[in-house]
């Protein structure tokens, strides 16, 4: 369907040109006189998707501010002369046509405009964060800004280069904190960011703690956001093995985890993310600390750590770590059943992964556990749980407390003992033995 507003000051032309316009399939019209009443009719329906404005007269100011409103709006404006610039000045001009030929000529233009409106808004669109785009620059893929949800602005042609100062135009003054890829360029992006990646791993080039922490939130964005749309496919599946292949390389496998929370608190980021990162750095601090510090078992818990929740993308719900926490919540049904499954939903995406260690999968569905047999969605108790899901579970339940601590600030010591009444199994005791050797200072 396509939503026109017709301006048309002509009061003998008003009738013709909307009968004229009505004939077009799928078109709704609504036909006004002035701009006034243009800019009326556009706040009240912001889905309008064409403006098709014939004046010859009206106060230049009015004219401008309708311009301003109608700035991202598809517009064909009516001249006497295809070739005066001055009489399409200040619209977001799709094509112009000449009054004489009005009858015969704007059905058919507006057709065509139609049939290309319908085609994009059919079109996915994937998210990425602005800031990838300094990375991943020459894109040979178009990059659109999204105005609304089913219109997306084209503002980067492919091939262009994105640079400081874009990033600064986009992300500072404009407050453009995400930018879209069509469904089909996104394998072109992937590639260009995994190859990025491998650079790194590559040149031993450690970024920096800053550009780490920058990473991992975008990297866990574009997973998630890239598994919404595409699915989590070979190429998905890639861009996550190489991200955690980096975080492992680079990683200090005995995290000062102070300096961490630091860089954590100012960067403010999401809890997904922030908490996936936090995750991998203090499971693999507590394998560390357990003698279990090989290669493959730091890749293991930073996988899991980055995969582990991605079935969910809401903050709050991730934060839960109960199911009577997600039911506080006051969430919907199906909410509440994707919470309960998302440990299996996560698992058996992960077993499908090629050329991953195994035992990522059990670590991952078996995140929600509890030694007394409490836990979800399995409720299998401490005998069936795998010795890096112990890791795990307890590394996982110390980042919720890090993240939301008792009102005295988050104590190593004083955590650990609450943790030792509620994991009561030697396995657990085990792992949360060999937490205390964490270097964190009491009272973060
Ligand atoms: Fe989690
Ligand atoms: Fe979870």
């Amino acid at each position: 369907m396509i939503k026109i507003l017709l301006i048309e000051d002509d009061p003998k032309l008003k009738d013709k040109v909307t009968f004229l316009l009505e004939g077009i399939v799928g078109a709704v019209i609504s036909t006004v006189t002035d701009f006034k009443a243009a800019a009326k009719t556009l706040t009240e329906h912001p889905d309008i998707n064409l403006i098709v404005a014939d004046y010859r007269s009206g106060n230049g100011k009015d004219v401008e501010v309708f311009q301003k409103l109608a700035v991202f709006i598809d517009t064909v404006v009516c001249v006497d002369d295809l070739s005066d610039a001055g009489a399409t000045e200040g619209w977001n001009l799709t094509e112009k046509v000449e009054r004489k030929s009005l009858a015969t000529n704007l059905k058919q233009v507006i057709e065509k405009i139609a049939e290309k409106l319908e085609s994009s808004e059919k079109l996915k669109f994937c998210r990425i964060k602005t800031s990838i785009l300094l990375e991943t620059s020459p894109l040979h893929a178009d990059i659109y800004a999204k105005l609304s949800d089913v219109k997306y602005l084209k503002i980067f042609l492919q091939g262009d280069v994105f640079d400081k100062d874009d990033f600064k135009k986009y992300t500072e003054q404009k407050k453009i904190e995400y930018m879209y890829l069509r469904e089909d360029s996104c394998q072109l992006f992937i590639h260009k960011y995994v190859y990025q990646i491998d650079e790194f791993i590559k040149n031993h080039q450690p970024p920096t703690p800053e550009q780490m922490s920058n990473m991992n939130m975008v990297a866990y964005e574009s997973v998630q956001e890239l598994t919404n749309v595409l699915g989590f496919n070979k190429d998905v599946q890639q861009l996550a093995k190489s991200h955690v292949q980096m975080t492992v390389q680079f990683m200090d496998k005995k995290p000062n985890l102070s300096r961490l929370l630091a860089k954590l608190k100012t960067q403010k980021g999401k809890y997904l993310a922030d908490h996936s990162y936090l995750l991998s750095y203090i499971a693999c601090g507590i394998s560390t600390h357990l003698q279990w510090g090989s290669d493959t078992t730091f890749f293991k818990l930073s996988l899991a750590s980055f995969l582990h929740d991605v079935a969910i993308t809401d903050d709050k719900l991730a934060a839960c770590n109960t199911i009577a926490d997600a039911k506080s919540l006051g969430i919907g049904e199906k909410e509440m059943n994707l919470f309960r499954n998302h440990p299996t939903i996560a698992g058996d995406m992960v077993r499908k992964m090629s050329e991953i260690p195994p035992d990522v999968d059990a670590i991952i569905s078996q995140h929600h556990e509890l030694p007394d047999g409490k836990g979800f969605p399995r409720a299998i108790g401490a005998n069936y749980i795998s010795p890096l899901s112990t890791v795990f579970i307890v590394a996982h339940d110390m980042v919720r407390h890090i993240f939301f601590p008792p009102p005295e600030g988050f104590d190593l010591s004083t955590y650990l003992a609450g943790a030792q009444e509620r994991f009561q199994h030697s396995n657990f005791r085990r792992v949360l033995t060999a937490a205390k050797k964490l270097d964190m200072p009491a009272n973060e």
